[in-house]
């Protein structure tokens, strides 16, 4: 089938770098002559186009992504709410249920002539993604997440930003940490994955990094700022990731509402707390939480989202589909969406920022 009108929906967890693959996709693809327009909220502008009074589609040309490169957010609304393999429908008892709605997607997909959909998400909107193109969609994934979970890529668009940024909050709260002898415990997102604790850690010189992939020993951890005391060295800086758990406890979980993931946070202060009590040390507790997703995209993360936006539209220019464009220094390459669907990459321990952080003498609490 010839390309004429093609979609690009944004999912999930907002990332820095998102309006930078919009505006890759729609030059690249109005250059080759294609209509492009934006679904709002993840799938919501056509499952719910009765909650968008300007339509549930917005028209997406030169002028609409002018100068929106560097912005944070997305243009287009986002959603972690919408997932249509499993839509929350409140029942006639008042009870709510999770639905897949993705026939009637496909349908309403079809009916507003759209001939492919550009899908940039992380795990959650990678597999909505496969489940379509399952279905007869022709569907290209772009690999956006701050958590850099994904696998298959070397990096999602998104994660340089959040590190960039807890890096410097971090370096700011040594200098208040050493003038007050304290701990400073900085708790910073990343799901079920460790990845920006351990990348912030190590570079903004933590003395002790809770990861998930490392359930950590509280006691261990405190031992280590004990001997930086013993050392002169009187102030102590723990980066935690919010999916860190002690050994053989659990992650801390804020919430889950339905149709939505498990919302993770608050181990931050059960560190500071349990710290101060086995160290003697007054202990605060930093958490960047949101902070991570906003702001302007690095020059690093800017030209990954280009780069993927322009080899999406050139995966569909060569009729393919089924497939997520990934990081593959120093190219970009195409990997099946089922190779990416479901899975989570956790940091493999044996990595070489973990040996460096342990040669650096820094504590993972193990
Ligand atoms: O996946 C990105 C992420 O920012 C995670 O690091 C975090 O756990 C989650 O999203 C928070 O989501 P919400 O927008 O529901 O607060």
């Amino acid at each position: 089938m010839k390309i004429k009108r093609i979609a690009i929906s944004t999912g999930g967890g907002d990332a820095p770098g998102l309006n930078a693959v919009i505006r890759a996709v729609v030059l690249a693809a109005n250059q080759r002559g294609w209509e492009c327009v934006g679904i709002r909220d993840g799938y919501n502008g056509l499952l719910m186009p009765e909650q968008f009074p300007q339509g549930g589609l917005i028209a997406l040309n030169r002028d609409r992504v002018r100068g929106i490169t560097h912005l944070g957010g997305t243009i287009l609304g986002t959603t972690n709410r919408g997932n249509p393999l499993h839509y929350p429908v409140l029942n006639a008892d008042g009870v709510y249920e999770e639905i897949d709605r993705t026939d009637e997607l496909v349908e309403r997909f079809r009916a507003a002539g759209l001939d492919a959909l550009i899908a940039i998400g992380g795990d959650g909107s990678l597999e909505i993604a496969y489940a379509l193109a399952q279905k007869g969609l022709t569907v290209i994934g772009v690999p956006k997440t701050i958590d850099n979970d994904l696998d298959k890529t070397v990096a999602t668009f998104g994660f340089h930003t959040a590190v960039a940024f807890a890096t410097e909050c971090t370096d700011r709260l040594h200098s208040t940490a050493e003038s007050h002898q304290r701990v400073i415990v900085v708790e910073v997102m990343g799901r079920y994955a460790g990845w920006i604790a351990l990348d912030t850690g190590v570079a903004g010189s933590a003395d002790v990094i809770l990861i998930p992939e490392i359930p950590y020993d509280i006691n261990k951890a405190a031992e280590k700022i004990k001997e930086r005391d013993r050392h002169g060295r009187d102030f102590s800086i723990v980066v935690v990731a919010e999916g860190a758990r002690p050994v053989g406890g659990d992650f801390i979980i804020q919430g889950k509402a339905i149709g939505q993931a498990e919302r993770l946070g608050g181990v931050g202060q059960q560190v500071a707390s349990a710290l101060q009590t086995l160290t003697g040390k007054e202990a605060r507790v930093v958490v960047l939480g949101h902070l991570l997703r906003g702001g302007s995209p690095t020059a690093y993360d800017r030209l990954i989202s280009l780069r993927f936006g322009a080899a999406a539209v050139r995966a569909l220019a060569e009729v393919q589909s089924g497939i997520m464009v990934a990081l593959d220094p120093p190219n970009v390459n195409y990997v099946p969406l089922a190779q990416v669907a479901g899975r989570m990459k956790q940091v493999p321990l044996d990595c070489d920022t973990i040996l460096t952080a342990r040669d650096l003498g820094v504590s993972f609490g193990d």
